[in-house]
């Protein structure tokens, strides 16, 4: 009986998707591509808090302690064992070389120990293809913008996993600037949560902080100019000794970034027409500009997708999806797999 079980269940594509990049545990199973059977989701971010950032041994060290639990809950919330299971789908890279390393071995040896394949995922493609747990028939072209703790891109998908970089931040990403300057005005970390709340009832017009569109027809981003800009503002009330109104701050900063990502992505829709719009990454949680975007949307004949909170920061059911298009490929990964640190699109 339980043979036969296992027999059925195995004409299904079964991935557990295992994701330990920086400061979450996270492990999903996902079947067929479509329904999420469980997902769990460890965070650290209260350990990490009291540094005012992610502090890269200790959560290494966390991944190594909450890894077997997070997967084992992972399973019993699925009601499936390993011998159920198609494939297990791991975050590579980019992202903490101690977190990945965690995540890569642990998958590596289930994988290997249960005579599964092993999948190695790209995070950020992992990032882009959290849209499809909730949206399904996106069309192609889709156009992504990818706004995250260390990333801001704008991706132009064909179809599935195939897509080119058409914009890239030259220096600090979107999420980093707002860590940095959440930081900055004693808000602490995680910064992007903390400036959208301090922003609420502030002026957006009181600071007129610069919006960096380089040179005419680039997609690429820079948020340095922003940052020292807020910097110096700071630096120089205190200085006379004036207190600023940190919420009129916040809101000025959370202005300029959406000012520019969503001119940035305007301009990369004239040039790469594309049926669908998707918004992913850590920033795309911000409701400022998800708002920014779906008003100037509206105005144009492009379905605009963003997923829920829950699945814009780092989670295992993006990193099982992503693996499952790689799965319908067969594009397995060799068992002498590393982590990369610097991976990029
Ligand atoms: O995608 P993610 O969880 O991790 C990386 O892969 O980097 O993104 C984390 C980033 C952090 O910089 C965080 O401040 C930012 O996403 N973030 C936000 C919001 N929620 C998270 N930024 C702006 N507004 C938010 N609501
Ligand atoms: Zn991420």
């Amino acid at each position: 009986m339980k043979e036969k079980q296992r027999m059925e269940a195995k004409q299904d594509i079964i991935i557990l998707g295992i994701e330990t990049s920086c400061d979450e545990t996270s492990a999903a199973v996902l079947l067929n591509g479509q329904e999420l059977k469980s997902h769990i989701i460890s965070s650290q971010i209260s350990t990490h808090q009291k540094y005012g950032g992610v502090v890269p041994e200790i959560a290494s060290r966390e991944h190594c302690v909450h890894i077997s639990q997070v997967v084992n809950e992972a399973l019993k919330q699925a009601g499936l064992q390993f011998d159920n299971l198609s494939a297990i789908a791991v975050t590579y890279g980019p992202g903490l070389v101690g977190s990945l390393l965690v995540g890569v071995s642990f998958a590596k040896a289930l994988a290997y120990a249960a005579g599964i394949p092993l999948i190695a995922v790209n995070h950020l493609e992992g990032h882009v293809y959290a849209n499809y747990l909730e949206h399904k028939n996106l069309e192609f072209p889709l156009l992504a913008l990818l706004a995250s703790g260390g990333h801001t891109n704008l991706i132009i998908f064909k179809g599935h996993l195939d897509y080119e970089v058409i914009g890239s931040t030259r220096d600090d990403a979107a999420g980093e600037a707002f860590d940095k300057i959440a930081r900055a005005l004693g808000f602490g970390y995680p910064g992007g949560p903390n400036i959208q709340k301090a922003a609420v009832g502030g002026n957006k017009t009181a600071f007129d902080f610069p919006r960096a569109m380089l040179e005419p027809g680039s997609l690429d981003f820079s948020f340095s100019g922003l940052k020292s800009s807020v910097l110096n503002t700071l630096n120089s009330a205190r200085m006379k000794g004036e207190s600023l109104n940190s919420s009129d701050l916040a809101a000025s900063f959370q202005a300029a970034v959406v000012d520019v990502l969503v001119q940035k992505t305007l301009k990369a829709l004239d040039r790469f027409p594309a049926k669908t719009f998707a918004l992913a990454g850590g920033v795309a949680a911000n409701s400022n500009l998800r708002e920014a975007l779906q008003k100037e949307l509206n105005l144009r004949e492009v379905r605009f997708v963003y997923p829920s909170p829950v699945y814009c920061t780092d989670n295992g059911a993006m990193i099982a999806l992503a693996g499952y298009y790689r799965y319908l490929k067969q594009d397995f990964a060799l068992w002498k797999l590393n982590a990369i640190p610097g991976l990029s699109l």
